[in-house]
Parts: C-alpha cells; sequence; structure tokens
C-alpha cells in the first residue's frame, strides 16, 4: 500500500469534479459569456447552480458546455432542465454563441422573450412543459441553424408565426397541448411570405390538442413527414387528397377535430403507414379500401358520418392490423367471421353499430392474439362457436342476444369486464421491507430505500387498444437496456391509456447498486435520452418526455466518499447545512478507510473499483498486478499497456503514459471526469496512478481488438461474420455518440481506429482509449496524434493548423473505420492493384456502377444482408466527406444504421464539388 498521503486523498476526493465529457479548452472562458451566465445565476436564485470562480468552461460548471476558440472558450450549451422556478429572460439572447439549449420542465413564468431570436447558432431548443405564457415569437424564424424546436406542454396563445418557415433545416416540431389557434400558416404564391410549407427538411409535426383551425392545407404534400399529429384542434374542411403524397408517413392522427368530406382514397397510397386515426369527426360516405396499408397496425374510424353500409370485406385483408375500431359508424349486417383470422389482430370495437345475425366465430385459424371483440349495442340476436383462448373476452352487452340466456353473464355486462385501461405495479412479496422514510422511495426490485428520479413518459398512439403485464415488462426492459442501466434500475410503476388513446406512464429510475440516488449527470443523460426522438420503444411508438421529477436527498454515489459533485446537484437548502458535515464525514470516512486498507488490504479490492471515482493504485500495486510490467498487451504515441490481475482476480490493462505534461493535481482532475464516464459501449477507466513523475491508467480488460479480427483474421482463422460486423459498428456509434451527445460537455476522442475498438467474448464493441486528450495537454496530444495517426483515420482538418477541431473529426475516421471494417481491408492497401489501393475510391467506383456488394470482404459474400450493406456503405462515405459540415453528427449516423431515420444517397464525390443537396445531415459541429 505504501505512501498514500492522506492530503492528496482528501484533496482527490474533494476536487470539484465535474462529470462528464470535456471539450479541448484550456483558454478562459469568453468574459460577455461569463458576465450573462452570472446574471442568470442571479435572476435564478433558486436553482441549485454551483457556479463558481470567473471560468465557466476551465471549471465546468454545471449545465453550461463550451467550445474553444483560438482565444477563448465560448459557451455553446446550457443544459438546465427541472430546476428553475423564474423567469425565461430575455439576457438570455445575450449568449450569442449558444448551439444547445435545454431548459425544459422548468416552472418559468412569463413568456417566451423575443431576443431569443438573437441566437444566431442556435440547433436545438427545448422549452418543454415550463408553464411559459404568452405567444410564440416570430423572431424565432431567425434562427436559421434549428433542427430541433419542442414548446409542447405550456400555456401558449396565439397563432403559428409564418416566419417558422425559415427553419430550413428543422426536423423536429413540437407545439402539442398548448392553447395555439388560427390556422397553419402556408406561404403565399407572390413569395410575400413563407410558411410551414418551406420546411423541407421536417420530419416530426406535433400540433395536437391546441386550438388550431382552418382547413388543413394541400401545401403539406411537400413535407417529408414521418409522423403528423393534428388531432384534438378545431380543423375542418376536407382532408386533402393530397396528403396521399406523404410518402414517409408512419403516423397520422387527425382524429377530434371537424373534418368533413370523404375520406381520401389516396390515403391507401401511403404505405408506410402504422398507425390511423380518423375518429371523431364529420367524415361522409363510405370508407375506402385501406387495405393496401400493408403496415397499418391501428386503424380508427370511430364516430363519424357514413352512409350505412356492411362491414367492409376489406376489413379482412389488412394483413398487420393489431387494433380495429370502428364504433359508430353505421355498420350494418353480420359480422365477417373472416377479421378474427387476421393473424395479429388483438381487439376489434365495433359497437353501436346497426350490425346484426348471428355472431360467427370461424372454426379455425383465429388469431392467437385476439383478446377483445367488443360489439355492444348492436342488433346481434345469436351467437355460435364461442372460441376458447386464456384471456379473451366478448362483449355483446345492448344486443337482443342477451335479452335470453345470456343475460346474466359478464358478456352482457360490460361493467363486469375488466379491461386494462390503467395499470399499477403490483407489490413485490418477496419485499419484506414494505414502506420507506418519508421522503425515500422502495426499490422493489433490490427492496432498498432511496431516491428515485421519477418521469412520466407519454406514448402518442400505442399500436395496442388495452394494457396486460406483459406489455408493461416489455417496456420496463426496453427502456433499460436501450439506456444501458442495470435492470435493477427501472420501474414501470403505473400506465393508463387515456379516453383519446395516449398512452402515459409513470416511470423510476433508480441509482445503481447501493448508491441512494442518481447524480445529476446520470439523470441529464436519462432525460437527454428520453427527450430525444432517437430512442425508439418498438411495439409503443412515439412518446414525449412530459415531466420529471428530480429527487430531493442526498447524492452518494461512491462506496467510500461523497465528492462534492454529488453533493452539488442537491437542492439548495440542504447544501449549506450538509456541505460542513459531510466534510468532517467524509474525512473520517477517508481517515477510516484508510486504516482499514492499511491494516488489512494489501491490495485493492473490486468494492473500491465499484466507487464512480477513479480508484487511485499505487505503483507498488501496479507493478505486483501486471509481475513487474512483464505481459505487454500492445503499445502506442500515449504508451505502453500490459495485462494485469488485481487480487481479487479482476483482470486489468494498465497503461504506463510516456509523458503526460500535467501536474499531479490537473492529472486527478482529469482521471476523475474521464473516469466518471459510463456507458455499456465505453471502456471503463477504474483508477490510476500518480507518483512522482509516472503516470498510469488503470482499464477494464478485454481481450480482442476489432484490429486483430479485420486485418490480421486471415492470418489467425478469425472471422467476423455480417451480421456482427454491423452490431460492432452500431455499437462504436453508441459509444462514440455517448461522447460526443450523451453528456453536457463533449469529448472527442480524436482517435478512432480499429485498434482502439476493443471487443467482449460475445463481441459487443466498447471504444477505448477516449479521453487522451484530456490527459494529455493539447499541444502534445495534438502533435502525436499527428504522428502517429495513419493518413487512413485522420480527417484533412487535423493537418491544418488553424482548422477547427470538432466531433465531425471523429465522425470521419468512424466512417473510414466502418470501410475496413466492411471490407475487411485497410484503406490503404499497397499490395492491392491500382484501382484498389484507396479503398473510398474504389467503393465510390462499385456505388456509382451499381456493384455494392462488391465492397465488403468477400468472406462474408452471399450471407449479408444487403439493406445493412448499403446502410453501412452509405453511412461511411457521408461520414468522410472532406467538407466536415456535409459529415452528419454521431448521433444521425447510429439513427441511420439503426434504421430510424433514411440515408439520402451519398455524393459521388468526396471533396468539395459535391457540396450539394444534404441539409439533412448537416448539423451541429462546426464551431466557428
Ligand atoms: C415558484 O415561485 C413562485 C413565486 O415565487 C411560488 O409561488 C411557487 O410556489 C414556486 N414554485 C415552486 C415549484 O417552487
Ligand atoms: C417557400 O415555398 C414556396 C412554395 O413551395 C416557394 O415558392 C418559396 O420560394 C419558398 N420560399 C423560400 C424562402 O424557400
Ligand atoms: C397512388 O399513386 C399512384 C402512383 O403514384 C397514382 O397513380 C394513383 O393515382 C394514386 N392513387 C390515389 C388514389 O391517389
Ligand atoms: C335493431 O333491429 C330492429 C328491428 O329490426 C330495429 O328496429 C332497430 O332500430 C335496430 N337497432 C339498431 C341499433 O340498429
Ligand atoms: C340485418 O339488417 C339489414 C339492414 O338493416 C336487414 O336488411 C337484414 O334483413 C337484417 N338481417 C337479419 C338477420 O336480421
Ligand atoms: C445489476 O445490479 C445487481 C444489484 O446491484 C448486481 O448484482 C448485478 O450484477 C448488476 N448487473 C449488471 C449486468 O451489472
Amino acid at each position: 500500500m505504501g505512501d498514500i498521503s492522506l492530503l492528496k486523498l482528501t484533496a482527490l476526493i474533494l476536487i470539484p469534479v465535474n462529470l462528464a465529457c470535456f471539450r479541448l479548452a484550456l483558454s478562459a472562458t469568453l468574459q460577455s459569456d461569463v458576465d450573462n451566465l452570472r446574471q442568470l445565476q442571479q435572476i435564478w436564485p433558486t436553482a441549485p447552480l454551483d457556479w463558481h470562480g470567473d471560468d465557466p468552461c476551465g471549471l465546468r460548471w454545471r449545465g453550461v458546455g463550451c467550445t474553444a476558440q483560438t482565444k477563448y472558450s465560448v459557451v455553446t450549451e446550457l443544459s438546465l432542465s427541472g430546476m428553475i422556478n423564474g423567469t425565461l429572460p430575455s439576457l438570455i439572447g445575450n449568449l450569442v454563441n449558444l448551439q444547445y439549449l435545454e431548459l425544459s420542465y422548468n416552472d418559468f413564468q412569463g413568456g417566451i422573450p423575443t431576443d431569443l431570436g438573437k441566437l444566431a447558432n442556435l440547433q436545438f431548443l427545448s422549452l418543454q412543459v415550463c408553464g411559459l405564457t404568452g405567444s410564440i415569437p416570430s423572431e424565432l424564424g431567425n434562427l436559421s441553424k434549428l433542427e430541433f424546436l419542442a414548446l409542447n406542454g405550456n400555456q401558449l396563445i396565439g397563432g403559428i408565426p409564418h416566419t417558422l418557415g425559415y427553419l430550413q433545416v428543422l426536423y423536429w416540431l413540437d407545439f402539442s397541448e398548448n392553447l395555439l389557434s388560427g390556422p397553419l400558416p402556408v406561404s403565399t404564391r407572390n413569395d410575400a411570405h413563407v410558411g410551414l410549407d418551406n420546411l423541407t427538411s421536417l420530419l416530426h409535426f406535433h400540433m395536437n390538442n391546441n386550438s388550431l383551425s382552418g382547413a388543413i392545407p394541400v401545401e403539406i404534400q411537400s413535407l417529408k413527414l414521418v409522423h403528423l399529429f393534428l388531432d384534438s384542434n378545431s380543423f375542418s374542411g376536407r382532408i386533402p387528397p393530397e396528403i396521399g403524397n406523404l410518402s414517409a408517413l408512419q403516423y397520422l392522427r387527425l382524429d377530434y377535430n371537424y373534418l368533413l368530406g370523404e375520406i381520401p382514397s389516396s390515403i391507401s397510397n401511403i404505405t408506410t403507414l402504422q398507425e390511423l386515426h380518423l375518429n371523431d369527426n364529420g367524415l361522409t360516405s363510405h370508407i375506402p379500401d385501406l387495405s393496401a396499408l400493408s403496415n397499418l397496425q391501428f386503424l380508427d374510424l370511430s364516430s363519424n358520418n357514413f352512409s350505412p353500409e356492411r362491414v367492409p370485406a376489406w376489413f379482412s385483408n389488412i394483413s398487420q392490423i393489431r387494433t380495429l375500431i370502428a364504433e359508430n359508424c353505421s355498420l350494418i349486417g353480420p359480422v365477417p367471421p373472416d377479421i378474427f383470422r387476421l393473424p395479429n389482430l388483438e381487439a376489434v370495437l365495433l359497437r353501436a353499430n346497426g350490425l346484426n345475425g348471428t355472431l360467427q366465430f370461424p372454426t379455425q385459424n383465429i388469431s392467437s392474439q385476439l383478446i377483445m371483440v367488443s360489439l355492444e349495442w348492436n342488433n346481434i340476436t345469436s351467437i355460435n362457436q364461442v372460441p376458447y383462448t386464456p384471456n379473451f373476452k366478448y362483449l355483446l352487452e345492448g344486443n337482443p342476444v342477451c335479452n335470453n340466456i345470456f343475460n346474466t353473464s359478464d358478456v352482457c355486462n360490460t361493467q363486469a369486464t375488466d379491461m386494462t385501461m390503467t395499470w399499477k405495479s403490483p407489490t413485490i412479496p418477496s419485499c419484506t421491507l414494505r414502506s420507506c422514510e418519508q421522503t425515500k422511495t422502495l426499490n422493489p426490485l433490490l427492496c432498498t430505500c432511496v431516491y428515485p428520479f421519477t418521469c412520466t413518459i407519454q406514448f402518442h398512439s400505442p399500436p395496442f387498444y388495452s394494457l396486460d403485464d406483459s406489455k408493461i415488462t416489455a417496456l420496463g426492459t426496453a427502456l433499460w437496456s436501450h439506456l444501458s442501466l442495470n435492470s435493477t434500475q427501472v420501474w414501470v410503476e403505473s400506465a393508463n391509456i387515456t379516453d383519446k388513446h395516449r398512452l402515459k406512464v409513470n416511470v423510476l429510475f433508480f441509482p445503481a447498486g447501493n448508491a441512494a440516488s442518481l447524480n445529476y449527470d446520470e439523470e441529464s443523460y436519462i432525460m437527454a435520452q428520453m427527450h430525444s426522438p432517437r430512442l425508439l420503444i418498438s411495439d409503443f411508438g412515439p412518446y414525449l418526455l412530459i415531466h420529471i421529477n428530480r429527487p430531493l436527498g442526498p447524492t452518494d454515489n461512491c462506496a467510500f466518499a461523497n465528492n462534492s459533485t454529488c453533493l452539488s446537484t442537491k437542492r439548495r437548502l440542504l447544501i449549506p447545512i450538509l456541505l460542513p458535515a459531510l466534510t468532517v464525514a467524509v474525512m473520517l470516512l477517508v481517515l477510516i478507510s484508510w486504516w482499514y486498507w492499511r491494516l488489512r488490504r494489501p491490495s485493492v479490492s473490486v468494492n473500491v473499483i465499484n466507487c464512480e471515482v477513479p480508484v487511485r493504485f499505487t505503483y507498488k500495486q501496479l507493478s505486483a498486478a501486471t509481475k513487474k510490467f512483464s505481459e505487454k498487451l500492445g503499445a502506442g504515441g500515449f504508451g505502453t499497456v500490459y495485462k494485469g490481475m488485481l487480487s481479487d482476480g479482476t483482470l486489468i490493462a494498465v497503461k504506463q503514459l510516456e509523458r503526460s505534461g500535467q501536474g499531479d493535481k490537473e492529472f486527478h482532475t482529469e482521471v476523475a471526469t474521464v473516469g466518471s464516464i459510463h456507458h455499456v459501449n465505453l471502456v471503463r477507466l477504474y483508477g490510476f496512478c500518480s507518483e512522482g513523475s509516472r503516470r498510469l491508467l488503470v482499464y477494464e480488460y478485454l481481450s480482442g481488438s476489432l484490429e486483430k479480427y479485420i486485418f490480421n483474421g486471415r492470418k489467425h482463422g478469425l472471422f467476423l461474420d455480417w451480421k456482427t460486423r454491423f452490431n460492432i459498428a452500431t455499437d462504436a456509434a453508441r459509444g462514440i455518440s455517448y461522447l460526443h451527445e450523451g453528456c453536457r460537455k463533449r469529448i472527442i476522442h480524436c482517435d478512432i481506429k480499429p485498434q482502439n475498438i476493443l471487443l467482449t467474448h460475445d463481441f459487443s464493441a466498447k471504444v477505448s482509449d477516449f479521453g487522451m486528450a484530456k490527459l494529455m495537454d493539447r499541444a502534445e496530444s495534438h502533435v502525436i496524434t499527428n504522428v502517429r495517426g495513419t493518413r487512413g483515420y485522420l480527417a484533412p482538418e487535423w493537418l491544418m493548423d488553424d482548422a477547427p477541431i470538432s466531433e465531425k473529426c471523429d465522425v470521419y475516421s468512424f466512417g473510414m473505420l466502418l470501410l475496413e471494417l466492411a471490407g475487411g481491408r485497410k484503406n490503404y492497401d499497397f499490395s492491392a492493384s491500382s484501382s484498389k489501393l484507396y479503398f473510398p475510391d474504389w467503393v465510390l467506383n462499385q456505388i456509382t456502377d451499381g456493384n455494392i456488394i462488391e465492397c465488403i470482404d468477400d468472406r462474408v459474400g452471399s450471407e449479408a444482408d444487403i439493406k445493412e450493406v448499403k446502410s453501412l456503405i452509405y453511412v461511411a462515405l457521408w461520414c468522410i466527406q472532406e467538407e466536415a459540415h456535409l459529415r452528419p453528427s454521431m448521433g444521425k449516423v447510429l439513427q441511420m444504421l439503426e434504421g430510424s431515420i433514411p440515408i439520402p444517397d451519398p455524393p459521388h464525390s468526396l471533396t468539395k464539388q459535391s457540396s450539394d443537396t444534404s441539409s439533412m445531415l448537416t448539423s451541429s459541429g462546426n464551431s466557428e
């Protein structure tokens, strides 16, 4: 154990380690930004903002993100959700470098200041559920770089400003659940003004639950929408047939309006449509055949004024339908038995029609999913052959058939039938502990009392009609696995389907292990993931985070210490009282642990490794763990890596840095920052050692690197099949995108290449070596990366002295990596024929000639999924554009790989000339 100095240890723990990622920011913060933040701090006295000192970027103020420019760092990100009570002041408009402004779930009095229109660099603006009043300032139309705009869940009044039509790169527009009125503004023919039809990048258009009126404009056809929610407004007139041109639309909600006329048959041209809500309007005439909608899962036609007609035969041909609702639709005649053969049908509701005759179920091939047939208030006189499946229910109250034999059964008594529209989690019998002291909440999965982070999620349109345990379980699983949390951290507390078919779910997020609550960054991570459109929860459809509640209580995430980050996240009142007490407690704890170590532990154990804060090791310990640095794993520009084992058997990789150029204290701070970044696709930093001039880093050990498999595979008989390669690509994208976007402060990796993608035993991928620039000083890391980075992965701007280094450098390297992963070869292969020497050029030629399959490793051959090959290669070609602004952000890269957004055809060349239509992809990153 040797010479850990108590003072140093205490210093380490009490250094303000603001978690999360960093930028290459060593210069001081621009003074005007400092002044503006200080004023905000005055205006928001109740917010627990631990803003001290006068260098917000250098000192990493909570909620503040920065970008380094030549002389100063400027504030580019402000992210303070769920903690402010006050006003939204105009002076935010003075933070002119802001690119990302996230102030959702706060309690603001007053309106949106027009000065927000001065934030010319803004790309993301989210003010959801903030209690904002007043109207939407037309000045928001000046934010020409805006991609994401969410003002939903406020009390905004007035009309939608037509100036929003200037937001050429906007892909997300959510004004739902406000008090907005007036029409959807469209551009005028004489070009006098723009309108919403000019939003040619728009994919998500959410206007539901307002008081908007007028007709649905035909101009809507020029958008590329995926989601269109206009429900619960006062729209009138006909549904324009041009709506059939929205050929990518997946969700269409027009319910609860005053729409008239026929349903245009062109809707059946939108074959991507998954959900269609036309109920509760005044639609007339007959219902067109919609069976061409081969992806349709949910259809509601209820409560319109259709002419009386028999149940359309095409109802039995909507191949994917799960929920079919046509109540109060003047349907007459018998219920066609074939409906019940639809393979995915769960619920069919045909209440209050004129259906008559005998209810006949088919004798075989009845849908195994069927749980509900609701036929109340019709004219059905008899029934035969009731199928028996465990959860199946059918309801006939109000039909003549109930006047006879069935009168007393549940079938004739709807009230007695339990339709699960609300769901509450059962109490867990295995937990003997049933309640906690007042402020805490039981985590029933671990039987512990903790402070959960509570969220309410609202799904816009679940494809099912009612709830059951298995759906909720699936939701819980989807949440923890998508968010890379432990399964014991997510608990769905309750859920209910509202009468306008939205699903509200209350979810508790618990801290991992034995921590009492999540820390600020973990909460922010969850929030960012939950209200980014990126996270699609299959089988539940799109959703919004509509409410959050940050816990009140001490944060303690460390096994043996409270660092000041943990403390500062907490409520203002607790801090003055708790801080001195905790400092004493921490010092006592440290003292005790120190004695404990000294006396009993020859070596560091896993308990200590579980601490959020990286552990300090002594050189002697690491020398013992690595058998005197005998087993070399590899060497790079930053140092040599050795394999080792701790006394409890945990395998580690120890990296001995060659030169760090940083003092002991700086090194601690940076290690604490980098070490606090946790993601399932990032290699974990367990600890470090800093003695004299020695600097070592201790990482989780993983046996294989991607390099070994894709380049040397032939030699060693190693081989990755296509599926694995594709999974590795998405894993790595997830890791890198977390570095870029998952935390408040961005980390640029600067050295993405196959050697730095490590593989677990089951071939999931983890990105290693991130944060090195942080642990070395900037000049040095730049030089080193230049020297050792092979030309294959370095973005062109690295080689230019003055060009800004942004996340787009990583995107470039990642694109190069993707090509190598697909091709199973290096991008420069001097042993190849001249046409194949530079792989990216060759790939471009193959694409042009339509030979995409030639781009992949011949060993993978025909088993590759051609759709995935295309995505991977196309994404790669976008990533390696020489112009940084043409490259997509890592978030988009991930979405494209996951298939949640379409991938445009890549340009025909990698250089400037090709800067054509790519507005959708040009996004964050370039700090001028
Ligand atoms: C916010 O402040 C107002 C006025 O100071 C007060 O009435 C309100 O209760 C506060 N809300 C919260 C959530 O603290
Ligand atoms: C807006 O859209 C209209 C109709 O497509 C078009 O004529 C007009 O030029 C567009 N205006 C701008 C500024 O893009
Ligand atoms: C559907 O699309 C086709 C081709 O795009 C077109 O010819 C046809 O008229 C459309 N159908 C309707 C009902 O609009
Ligand atoms: C049921 O049938 C009777 C007689 O055929 C008719 O008078 C009545 O209006 C029908 N009810 C409904 C709801 O269609
Ligand atoms: C069902 O209703 C239709 C139209 O109202 C009628 O023509 C038909 O005779 C009825 N069938 C039976 C079996 O009552
Ligand atoms: C999840 O948490 C439990 C309890 O803290 C722990 O035993 C388990 O190992 C964790 N699982 C993973 C995959 O981390």
